[in-house]
């Protein structure tokens, strides 16, 4: 079963089964093996500042609290009463000093052990006098490992698991493009804003991963016209042809960018935000403290760390693919600037982000319809029997840009993409990290 699985996404050959995002047993056993096992993005530190502060949210299809502890660390629980399996907490997000459940008063502390049970000594009976064994202390929620990126909350339920930031590896530098351009690090502007797009989760994954090319070639191409400037002559502009997609040496995480042409940014930020991250002193500093990536010179960058982590640098919406089914996704994304940004800049990021990637967002809608007719085509028999081709740059000799740190080629390829569906495909297939480990 195992072989079958691998041969689903064959990254020496650059071909993809279309099962793998239809297939209801696959969808199951990704919930086991990869949403169960991989480091996921549930929020940013500033979303719950305070002791007490909560925000209720997923790990694949398992609904979880987030809560900031008396000490300031954070722990992330199961949302899921051990009584009859009730939701603990019914809220998006606030401040607790317990969490009652709704069905019969079991109460939580915000460190998830469960500290009352109603009728306790006259219906579970005093231990003293001879009981039934139970114990509050055995029936506290399940805990996820919880750890943080500059700003970024993960949390991952295998104790296997490497620590974090072996799992980030080398997609760190271009994480730290958009989380460590300066000391004050980053901050959330606006909400968390959700919405559900009938696609498999690996369209969108992938595609933050990999895809430069629908940006250069079709999808986005009417939007980047009409967003640019009305004083510009649309006749001179061209799509920018020169940039880089990075692989990940292990993980499955990818990236690309164009170089030094910023009408992406410009059509999708407005001129304000181009300027901000392009030029004068947030710029200058974000250069010195990134030196080991020239930021300045990089445009439209997205981003994967797998399964389903995905930014994108300069427009600065980061968001996590939530699977519901092989057939759904939920999206929920919010918007990360610079600490000390100016607040018109940060209202600037916010107001651009919902003009542009956000649930009516007009490249959101580029996007999501791609995904949605691939989805429903899919429905097809015939159209599900033969291999897609992902063999955009396979075998072509490295060309590492030396600009950038890791594995790079040209904008243009596929190499990123099959990066990640050979790291899925591995999941899949191993179930032991011992196997797995970078
Ligand atoms: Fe939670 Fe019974 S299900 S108290």
């Amino acid at each position: 079963a195992d072989e079958a699985i691998r041969a689903l996404a064959n990254q020496d050959q650059g071909l993809i089964d279309p099962r793998i995002y239809t297939d209801q047993e696959l969808y199951e056993l990704e919930l086991e093996r990869i949403f169960a096992r991989s480091w996921l993005l549930l929020g940013h530190e500033a979303h719950i500042p305070k002791t007490g502060d909560y925000l209720t949210t997923y790990m694949g299809e398992d609904p979880v609290v987030m809560v900031r502890q008396k000490d300031g660390s954070i722990k992330v629980f199961l949302n899921q009463c051990r009584h009859r399996g009730m939701r603990i907490c019914r809220s998006d997000e606030g401040n607790a000093k317990s969490f009652t459940c709704t069905y019969h008063g079991w109460a939580y502390d915000i460190a998830g052990t469960l500290v009352n049970v109603p009728y306790e000594k006259e219906a579970f009976y005093d231990k003293k006098e001879g009981d039934c064994g139970f114990d509050k202390a055995d029936w506290g929620p399940l805990q996820a490992r919880v750890e943080t990126y500059k700003g970024l909350i993960f949390a991952n339920w295998d104790a296997q698991a490497p620590d974090l930031k072996t799992y980030l590896s080398d997609a760190m530098p271009y994480m730290d493009t958009m989380l460590d351009r300066t000391e004050a690090g980053t901050t959330v502007v606006g909400g968390m804003q959700k919405w559900i797009i009938p696609c498999n989760w690996k369209f969108a994954a992938e595609q933050f991963c990999s895809d430069m090319y629908h940006a250069g070639t079709m999808s986005h191409v009417s939007g980047v016209l009409a967003g640019l400037p009305p004083e510009m002559d649309l006749s001179q502009v061209q799509l920018p042809t020169t940039g880089n997609q990075f692989r990940a040496a292990w993980g499955g995480h990818g990236s690309g960018w164009f170089i030094n042409d910023p009408s992406i940014l410009m059509a999708v930020m407005g001129p304000k935000v181009t300027q901000y991250w392009t030029q004068g002193p947030a710029a200058e500093k974000a250069a010195k403290r990134l030196n080991q990536m020239p930021t300045q010179t990089m445009f439209g960058q997205h981003l994967t760390v797998f399964p389903t982590c995905s930014f994108l640098p300069g427009i600065n919406t980061i968001r996590s693919w939530h699977p519901r089914g092989p057939n759904e996704v939920e999206v929920w994304a919010f918007v990360v600037v610079d600490a000390d940004a100016p607040e018109d800049i940060k209202e600037e990021f916010r107001r651009q982000n919902i003009r542009t990637f956000n649930a009516g967002g007009t490249f959101e809608q580029d996007d999501g319809e791609n995904w949605v007719e691939i989805q429903r085509v899919l429905r097809g028999h015939k159209a599900k029997s033969a291999p897609l081709c992902a063999q955009m740059g396979l075998n072509v000799p490295n060309k590492n840009n030396p600009d950038f740190p890791g594995k790079t080629g040209y904008v243009y390829g596929e190499e990123a993409a099959r990066g990640f569906y050979h790291h899925w495909s591995r999941m899949m297939s191993e179930p032991n990290w011992e196997t797995l480990k970078p």
